[in-house]
């Protein structure tokens, strides 16, 4: 899978080549490329955004440079995903979609966001797009949202984890689903005892507990 992310800060995505996500480049499961949406600006003065039409307060991203920016990278098998809070609440389902993806394209806008004719043209042009948030607040951009998705996704490409199985059984696996609390040695730690079942060797006894225990956790979080 290629992911490309446009950005006026590249250098947001330098943890990318840290941890498991940095392996996969090593390994060429995955090829990332940064892009610096400035590279692109159409004036002297590098700029990048403009009033609004209609009045308000802010800035809007100008369409030329995101259009320049955008087609050096974009093919027919890519998808676009352009990051704003007034988008589609990423969550597993989303990433498991994406991850069948061979190329995604993260548009990274700043400010009141990217003048909406970006999205209207790739759409009209056929391409796959989409506009993403990841949460019910508000970043001042899309760049820690992208890295965001970018991680869920990458680890669900095979090779990208040490251990496939961690990803069948864990939070978010299954709609609602909610892992169950973890514990390793000391058997006591600070006075508080690791619960016994989980010592006893029972394979069946422990299935039932780790079942209501992750139950329970789902429960607590409503
Ligand atoms: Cl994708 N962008 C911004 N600016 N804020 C957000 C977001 C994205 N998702 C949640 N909040």
């Amino acid at each position: 899978m290629k992911l490309d992310f446009i950005s006026i800060f590249p250098e947001f995505f330098e943890p990318l080549k840290l941890s498991l996500i940095g392996k996969a480049r090593d390994k060429s499961i995955i090829e990332i490329g940064v892009h610096d949406l400035r590279d692109q600006a159409i004036n002297v003065h590098r700029q990048v955004d403009d009033t609004p039409y209609g009045g308000g307060a802010g800035m809007v991203m100008m369409p030329e440079v995101w259009g320049k920016a955008i087609d050096k990278v974009i093919t027919q098998e890519s998808e676009l995903i352009i990051l704003t809070p007034a988008g589609q609440l990423f969550n597993q389902r989303m990433a498991e979609e994406l991850s069948n993806s061979a190329h995604l394209i993260f548009a990274c806008g700043r400010y009141e966001g990217i003048d909406d004719r970006v999205r209207q043209y790739y759409l009209n042009e056929g391409f796959k797009v989409r506009e993403v948030s990841i949460g019910d607040y508000v970043l001042n951009g899309g760049e820690v949202a992208a890295i965001v998705i970018a991680e869920a996704v990458s680890r669900l490409i095979p090779g990208v984890l040490g251990n496939p199985e961690s990803i069948v059984d864990e939070s978010h696996s299954e709609d609602g689903y909610i892992e169950y609390p973890a514990f390793t040695k000391p058997a006591e730690w600070r006075g508080i005892k690791v619960p016994d079942v989980l010592l006893s060797g029972n394979h069946a006894e422990i299935a039932k507990w780790r079942k209501s225990a992750g139950e329970s956790r789902a429960n607590h979080n409503q």
